[in-house]
């Protein structure tokens, strides 16, 4: 049975450990890594996997200390791995790793970096990164950011099931977490028909 708990990683980055039967994946450790760190000991997890949503530094500064302390392998997609001077697994749209019974599925999700990264786990909960945000999703404006993309990894967000729960990279919103279903009721990021009126949000 997978068990998911939402940490604080430093400013209002929000970094998550995934776990089933004494096995983790940290998803973004963040800039301080402590409280999940300190979890892994209490519980006894064995880290497996360290996915990264994307490359930038809030939500992977941390990794050096996080493989020398627990291990595990890196996860990223080819562009942020070679920003990161590699990965131990490259991840691509469609790969499923798999945590004891739990499967982690990746959509690639490009628009805040070319690769950015969400994941779906057991097809219930989505982790975000910097792309969705509760009420919001991710510049554009920063390098490798594409408006157009992330236009379209909105409306691949938006093909998914109501019953989703969004997880994001950052506490922005009114709320940690969100069904997807309210999102795309509230959220005008997936709200937006076309690109231009993505592009006046
Ligand atoms: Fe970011």
């Amino acid at each position: 049975m997978v068990k998911i708990e939402t940490h604080p990683v430093g400013g209002d980055n929000l970094g998550y450990l995934i776990s089933d039967k004494g096995q983790c994946t940290i998803v973004d450790p963040g800039m301080d890594p402590s409280r999940i760190l300190d979890r892994m000991d209490k519980e006894g997890l064995e880290l497996e996997y360290i996915i990264l949503t994307h490359h930038h530094s809030d939500h992977t500064a941390s990794l050096p200390e996080v493989r020398r302390r627990a291990g595990g392998r890196t996860a990223a997609s080819r562009y942020c791995a070679e920003r990161l001077g590699g990965a131990n697994m490259i991840l691509i749209d469609g790969d499923v790793l798999e945590l004891n019974d739990t499967t982690m599925e990746i959509i690639h999700t490009p628009g805040h970096t070319p690769g950015s990264i969400c994941l779906l786990v057991d097809g219930k909960d989505l982790f975000t990164g910097d792309t969705l945000f509760i009420d919001d999703c991710g510049r554009c404006d920063l390098p490798g950011g594409s408006l157009e993309d992330m236009f379209r990894s909105m409306r691949r967000i938006r093909s998914l099931p109501d019953g989703i729960m969004v997880r994001p990279g950052h506490d922005y919103g009114s709320r940690v977490a969100d069904t997807l279903g309210n999102q795309k009721r509230a959220n005008p990021c997936l709200l937006a028909g076309s690109l231009e009126e993505l592009s006046r949000i």
